[in-house]
């Protein structure tokens, strides 16, 4: 059978017996702070058991998207090793609330796996609860399993609970033996770890609510609540060796071998595949669901997945961002029954795309580091990956360190963690200082009230000016400094300060540094730069016995596409306007040179049908090449205009007023502080 097949087939059985069929909730919840992902098909229906809220059905079925990367429930590192870990899972269930019992569940569990999927029925065990007579007598009494092949198990196996706390109840699994094929140790038995037997559904009871001091509240009904992963069933019906050999993830494996000239194998060879199919799945659901990479909670476990997948890609040669380009393949794979990513596919791509090139840069030169770092321990006969040297992976290669760990471990080594955590603390340490120094820089150049420094950089990129206060570090090479005149763009209405550098001319030759932060203090503005070695005339220049002159420049790079990003929110602005009314207001940006963020006020979430539209008219208006014209004028007169201008933003008296037209039609005219 194909997964598509069992899946019908699945949920046609519980419609036949009163089943509500409903779709799967997110894979990102919804309103629940205890659940970083929908792990189990249960999660949406909790506030149904522990009877908060009604369903509109006491029977219900579906299949549940779930993700389980870590904790109580799976292992990151043994996705893709083994053939039957993942983190993205479907799990079909079915739920009875306060309705039928275990008798029905025990009775339609039998009947499904061996009358609907056929399953021989003397290769079929059922698991207990060790005190659960019941559920044993129901086994015997209403199906014709083996009578020995009921089995009783204590709480690891036969106790199922959503998490430290919530509901929860004694379980009842079936499992199946695939034969000595996939196993010839005469131990091998159910609960053994062994690949010859293998779980293929789990029937919850649910009684209690298990509360945060360990105790158990009886709940005021009994529930049902099963789940069966569908990878497992359609390896098992479709008579595979592996879950990646079933038509979940074939396609996925194929366009990588396709991609790869690199065949794809059920041995160590396929991991690479494997790894990548499954973590493509994790990562388009999720980012489908609305979550995205980033450095904490959720977002931290994808990015991990990601890193992870980019890793194992070098292993087949994919050098460039690849995984994105995968994703039209899931899409037509699974976009019918979840149309959400098919809807979403754009969307999917690029954030994922954009995480693997902002990743990639720094992963082969960092993967590098790793190998020169195992070869010189191997030389030495050494276990233990030094804390210094995983520091520096994390530090300059971003490897997070469960990163190193698992590149660690699959290599037979392990990581000084305790020298990891100081050298971690080590940097603060010195980030602290710096941070110390840079304050206490900007605070002395803003007191010296006649430091005030000119912008250039609407008409000029790069000006030779005076440096005229200046504060060296010898010790980390850091200089804070303040000029006559500057072309860097200080952080304002959302667009972030320049980098560029800053050319110091010396006696002994010019000294070039890297200018990395500006900030506005009063009417000066303050250049933060960094600058390798020791250089006594900065020291000299610092204690007030040199004046110096410089050349400050902002790269083209830098700047151009900041400034499209930058006219692109007031595109964005107005093309959301004219979707959605007046009322749209921008309730806060990012701009930077990488990407925008525009933050608008509305009562509801634009559809994608709309979301579409709103990215034709953006770019119809890019392609129509408008004029953008900044004029200055007076706040009260650019308002006159119809220039829009930001909530809560200070505007001095004058302001930069920004129109976007041609000459039939203003589209856009915004207000910029003008002052710089
Ligand atoms: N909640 C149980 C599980 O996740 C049955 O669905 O196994």
């Amino acid at each position: 059978m194909t997964a598509a097949e069992i899946r019908r087939a699945f949920l046609e059985f519980f419609k036949e017996r009163g089943h509500l069929i409903v779709p799967s909730a997110p894979v990102v919840p919804q309103d629940d702070p205890t659940l970083l992902f929908t792990n189990a098909g249960m999660n949406q229906f909790k506030p149904y058991f522990l009877g908060l809220a009604k369903p509109d059905s006491t029977r219900i079925a579906d299949t549940q998207k779930c993700i389980r990367v870590s904790g109580k429930h799976n292992d990151l590192e043994e996705v893709g090793v083994s053939p039957y870990h993942h983190t993205f899972f479907e799990m079909l269930g079915n739920w009875s609330f306060g309705d039928y019992f275990k008798r029905e569940s025990i009775r339609w569990g039998w009947e499904l796996m061996t009358e609907v999927f056929k399953l021989p029925k003397d290769k079929l065990y059922a698991s207990v609860y060790e005190t659960d007579d019941e559920a044993e007598q129901l086994w015997r009494g209403e199906t014709d399993i083996v009578p020995s092949h009921v089995l009783r198990f204590g709480k690891k196996d036969n106790w199922w609970s959503m998490g430290d706390t919530g509901p929860c109840g004694p379980c009842t699994e079936i499992h199946i033996d695939r034969g000595p094929q996939f196993d010839n140790d005469p131990n091998a038995f159910v609960n053994s770890g062994s690949r010859r037997y293998i779980e293929l559904w789990n029937h919850v009871f649910i009684q209690f609510d298990a509360q945060p001091d360990g105790k158990l509240v009886q709940l005021p009904a009994r529930h049902v609540d099963t789940g069966a992963g569908l990878e497992r069933l359609a390896t098992v019906l479709g008579g595979h060796n592996s879950n990646y050999d079933t038509d979940l993830f074939q396609p996925i494996i194929q366009a990588i071998v396709d991609k790869t000239g690199k065949a794809y194998s059920n041995e160590d060879s396929g991991i690479p595949h494997r790894v990548i199919a499954d973590h493509l799945r994790c990562l388009t659901f999720a980012i489908g669901d609305g979550a995205m990479p980033g450095n904490e909670g959720r977002g931290y476990v994808l990015r991990r997945i990601l890193r992870r997948a980019a890793r194992f890609g070098r292993k087949v040669d994919l050098q460039e961002p690849f995984l994105h380009k995968l994703v039209p393949v899931l899409v037509d794979t699974m976009g019918q029954v979840f149309p959400e990513i098919k809807d979403r596919h754009a969307h999917i791509a690029r954030v994922i795309e954009a995480e693997e090139s902002h990743f990639g840069k720094t992963l082969d030169r960092g993967l590098e580091q790793f190998e020169t770092v195992i070869t010189s321990l191997r030389k030495s006969k050494s276990l233990e990956i030094p804390g210094e040297e995983v520091f520096k992976l994390y530090d300059t290669f971003g490897f997070p360190l469960d990163l190193t760990q698992l590149m660690a471990r699959e290599n037979g080594l392990t990581v000084d963690e305790k020298g990891f955590t100081a050298a971690m603390e080590q940097q603060r340490a010195r980030a602290r200082a710096a941070g110390a120094f840079k304050t206490a820089h900007h605070v002395s150049i803003a007191a010296e009230t006649d430091v005030s420094t000119t912008f250039v950089g609407y008409d000029n990129l790069s000006v030779s000016t005076r440096i005229v206060v200046l504060f060296y570090n010898p010790d980390d090479g850091m200089i804070v400094f303040a000029s006559e005149q500057t072309p860097f763009y200080v952080e304002s209405g959302g667009q972030v300060s320049d980098i560029g550098q800053v050319e110091i001319q010396t006696d002994d030759g010019p000294l070039v540094a890297k200018v990395n932060d500006v900030v506005r203090r009063d009417k000066a503005l303050i250049h933060t730069a960094q600058l390798d070695g020791i250089h006594p005339v900065l020291q000299t220049a610092a204690d007030g016995q040199a004046w110096l002159t410089a050349t400050l420049s902002v790269p083209r790079a830098h700047r151009d596409p900041t400034q499209y990003n930058h006219t692109s929110t007031h595109l964005l602005h107005a093309a959301l306007r004219t979707a959605f009314g007046d009322h749209v207001h921008q309730a806060g940006s990012y701009v930077g040179p990488d990407y925008l963020r525009f933050d608008y006020t509305h009562f509801s979430k634009p559809t994608s049908d709309e979301l579409s539209s709103i990215e034709s008219q953006v770019n119809e208006w890019i392609r129509g090449n408008y004029r953008v014209t900044p004029q200055v004028k007076s706040l009260k007169e650019a308002q006159a205009l119809g220039a829009m201008a930001l909530f809560g933003e200070k505007y001095g008296d004058e302001v930069r007023m920004v129109e976007i037209a041609d000459d039939e039609r203003i589209v856009s005219a915004n207000c910029a502080a003008a002052a710089m």
